[in-house]
């Protein structure tokens, strides 16, 4: 690595306990034991996707991570689990260094029980008056993520979040980019704007270390840009979070399940916050489908814009040393 850009991931580093600043985002089914252990022995960092895992399943999932790797990893938890201070309790007994929190503004508790277990706190900022407010709270990093990632996704397009935000923010905590990024070109024009580092999940989601299926695999390779869609929200009264992937079979199976659970909201037979559960639900079924089943036409292939450029299997620590390369001849370029 360059001088150069040693120099520009070095607070990137610092926070994380790594050697570069690069983050596998977490993936729920794809992000556990080997990948997230794979990743940070290589000297990125990983964190573990806990989605809908029960505290035992997460107990144990951080209990064999530990087994495969010395290096700091992270793990993933998402506001909305019924049983989220019961897995903040499990991450606290291991001692896990980095929590991030996705799907929304820490609930009451969470932000206290975190730090009081001495984890560092990373949200996610969708907005520059969000990020402000999560700043004030306490929180001690940020990722912002752009509309071309996958998965669950905002309006804004990460080129206009990093603009608009890494201005105002950079200079107050490490704030880590995500969302489109496929090569180290992308990454070395972030960190130049301020950005601490960057979170990848599309480039890394077909990793040699990569548990997921074949199936699900080959359909990343073949895929270009154009594949990965957001997922439209059929009616207005509820709200759904679109959520990127690769269209196929189960893009009209979700829409079925929305006009599903609208009509059981209209009928009286559902709240609001147990409809967005059951949406939320669903995403976890169609994603373990794809990622475990191999069920590549009903089930999720949530992937970003960036899956246009994976196209083989490959060891995460040659994807790493391929962005890292790509990224000092960008530097390098610029004299
Ligand atoms: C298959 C897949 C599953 C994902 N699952 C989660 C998740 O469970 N929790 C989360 O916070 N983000 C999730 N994400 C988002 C990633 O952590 C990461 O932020 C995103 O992939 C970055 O954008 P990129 O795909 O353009 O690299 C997922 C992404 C993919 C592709």
């Amino acid at each position: 690595m360059s001088p150069r850009l040693t120099q520009l991931m070095q607070r990137g580093c610092d926070f994380l306990g790594s050697d570069v600043a690069i983050i596998c985002g977490a993936m729920s089914w794809v992000s556990e034991r080997n990948l997230v252990a794979a990743m940070s022995n290589a000297g990125g960092f990983g964190l573990i996707a806990c989605g809908a895992m029960t505290p035992e399943l997460l107990d144990a999932e951080i209990a064999a991570t530990k087994t495969l790797t010395q290096k700091p990893f992270g793990v993933n938890l998402i506001t909305m689990h019924p049983q989220l201070m019961d897995l903040i309790a499990v991450c606290a007994k291991h001692q896990v260094t980095h929590i991030v929190l996705a799907g929304g503004l820490p609930p009451s508790g969470s932000l206290d029980a975190i730090k009081g277990a001495g984890a560092k706190l990373i949200c996610f900022a969708p907005a520059l008056s969000l990020a402000k407010k999560l700043i004030r709270s306490g929180v001690d990093a940020l990722v912002i993520e752009g509309m071309e990632a996958g998965g669950h996704i905002g309006p804004v397009s990460t080129s206009v979040l990093a603009q608009e935000m890494l201005p105002e923010i950079a200079d107050q905590m490490p704030v880590f980019v995500a969302g489109g990024i496929g090569r180290g070109e992308a990454i070395a024009a972030y960190l130049e704007m301020g950005a601490a580092g960057v979170q990848l999940g599309t480039r890394f989601a077909c990793a040699t270390e990569s548990i997921a299926h074949a199936n699900f695999k080959k359909a990343f390779f073949r895929a270009s840009a154009r594949d990965a869609v957001a997922s439209v929200q059929i009616d207005p009264r509820l709200p759904v979070i679109p959520v990127r992937a690769l269209k196929n079979a189960g893009s009209e199976l979700f829409t079925a399940k929305q006009r599903e659970v609208a009509n059981r909201l209209d009928e009286g037979g559902l709240a609001m916050m147990e409809a967005q559960l059951q949406i939320e639900h669903y995403w976890a079924g169609a994603l373990r489908r794809a990622v475990i089943d191999g069920d590549v036409e009903n089930g999720s292939l949530m992937a970003g814009q960036s899956v246009g450029m994976v196209k083989q299997e490959e060891p995460i620590a040659e994807i790493i040393s391929e962005l890292v390369q790509q990224a000092d001849t960008a530097l390098g370029t610029r004299g």
